[in-house]
């Protein structure tokens, strides 16, 4: 079914994809970000907004990312190459597989910062660093944590060495050995957790905290923030997906094992959600400190109850893992591209990534210290890699996939790769053509600040725009197709 004749190594269990995908999908962007972005942005209306883009725009270019991967049999660049000649296809369309693979890179190169906290904090646990703080010193040791160039460097250099010697493995034996037993022990963690949680006293507070539904407090701004991490959380269009879908055996359904992915990631960032907010709540805390609400709020929490230490450790080490699980797929899309095209053995490959990685992250870790004052358009590097990856990258790549799935490719080869019923596969096309488009160009409308579109309270107009969408795509679809693969 695949367009090349070359063996390609493949996931060895069945669980192989599965496992791998979701440790890519469940990261910090599950236990660092949902959370406080909930926060943020109110609670239960906000969980409801997220579940819909996961569903509408998630899952279906998920869908596409894994068939393109799969039949393509390639890291994005080569797959994206050979399904775009197997349709016959304008080769400009290439280039969004090396956008993609570099996003993957850039994230990573920031990514490694964030890990490294949470190692660093691991570590500030386990040797006693933070017993006995109050709010102002916990934000002290967090600060002093970031201010030296030395210890945030060693961190980010130690995580940025882990994810190297599991990708140097191999598929098999890195990626698959590792994460099938680092995901059944992160939910192990994460269930004693939430365990945990239940007897804070603070439980049922957070229970109505992420579910109850308030629409009043649905805001323009959380609705983006939702889309946006929706394709962050799920590691779309930044290489991971689509490079995993290209070890994917030729058997495995797309759609079910995409659901698996959606759905388990959803399921653990609401259980972090479960495991902070009541640690959170029954010490009084806000809900809605930002990006400092697990290095600062939750230790602090963790302080004030009993075997709180043990369980900060737990937590700790939950999250490197998660992190871990997932900064080894940012970087398998470029290994697998230089093993692939430059003849070079996984390891070498690996090792040659990682010090370029090593580089690039080392700027991105001076943000915090030294390079505080380095700044373009008010902007760190740090944060520029951020901004570019979520707010461009990712969003203009996904675009750039879903308009090629529903318009350029040939549409047997996805009946083909994604086998679904004729219903289904008219629902899917659905979605790629015009629904995850008008979410996506939302996005940009945002990032370009043209104007804040208030449609939080306009579902009907956003029905219509959809509805109107549609009809004139399918009116002019012939003439677009033409358009766009000449
Ligand atoms: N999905 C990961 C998380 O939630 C982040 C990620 C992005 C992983 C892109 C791979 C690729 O933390």
């Amino acid at each position: 079914m695949t367009t090349n004749a070359q063996p390609r190594t493949q996931w060895l269990g069945r669980w192989g994809f599965i496992l791998a995908a979701t440790g890519s999908a469940v990261g910090l962007g599950n236990i660092w970000k949902f959370p406080y972005i909930t926060g943020e942005f109110g609670g239960g209306a906000f969980v409801l907004v997220y579940l819909a883009c996961i569903l509408a725009v998630g899952v279906p270019v998920m869908m596409t990312e894994i068939a393109l991967g799969r039949r393509g049999r390639g890291s994005p660049v080569d797959a994206l190459r050979r399904v775009i000649a197997e349709s016959g296809r304008g080769s400009a369309w290439s280039l969004l597989g090396w956008m993609a693979m570099l996003c993957g890179f850039l994230i990573l190169s920031f990514y490694v910062v964030v890990a490294g906290w949470s190692f660093a904090y691991l570590w500030k646990m386990l040797s006693g660093g933070l017993a006995g703080s109050s709010v102002d010193e916990m934000a002290a040791i967090f600060g002093a944590n970031n201010a030296s160039p030395l210890n945030l460097g060693f961190w980010s250099t130690l995580v940025t060495v882990a994810t190297m010697v599991i990708v140097g493995k191999g598929v098999q034996a890195g990626i698959e050995k590792s994460v099938s037993w680092m995901m059944p022990g992160m939910v192990l963690m994460l269930l004693l957790l939430i365990g945990y949680g239940v007897f804070s006293g603070g439980f049922p507070a957070a229970v109505d905290f992420l579910f109850s539904f308030d629409a009043g407090r649905l805001s323009s701004e959380g609705m983006l923030a939702a889309l946006g991490h929706a394709f962050f959380t799920l590691s779309l269009a930044s290489g991971a997906i689509l490079t995993y879908g290209s070890y994917l055996p030729a058997t495995t359904s797309i759609a079910r094992t995409t659901l698996s992915v959606a759905l388990a990631d959803t399921v653990v960032a609401l259980m972090a959600g479960l495991a902070i907010f009541p640690v959170i709540f029954a010490n009084g805390m806000s809900p809605s400190s930002g990006p400092g609400l697990i290095f600062m709020s939750l230790p602090l929490a963790f302080q004030a109850i009993p075997m709180g230490t043990l369980f900060g450790i737990l937590f700790f080490v939950m999250l490197s893992m998660a992190a871990l699980t997932s900064s080894i797929s940012m970087v398998e899309a470029t290994v697998s591209w230089l093993c692939d095209n430059k003849g070079l053995s996984r390891r070498s490959a690996s090792w040659g990534t990682g010090l370029v990685l090593w580089l690039v992250s080392t700027l991105a870790m001076l943000s915090f210290n030294v390079g505080a004052d380095w700044t373009l358009y008010g902007k760190h590097f740090f944060d520029w890699l951020d901004y570019l990856t979520s707010r461009w990258m990712m969003p203009l790549g996904g675009l750039g996939m879903v308009m090629l799935a529903g318009f350029v490719l040939k549409s047997e080869s996805f009946r083909e790769e994604l086998g679904l019923s004729p219903g289904w596969h008219a629902l899917w096309l659905f979605m790629v053509r015009y629904v995850s488009p008008l979410g996506i160009l939302m996005i940009f409308v945002d990032a370009l600040g043209i104007t804040r579109v208030e449609f939080g309270l306009h579902w009907p107009w956003l029905l219509a725009i959809l509805v109107a969408v549609t009809l004139l795509g399918e009116l002019v679809s012939p003439r677009l197709r033409r358009t766009l693969c000449s």
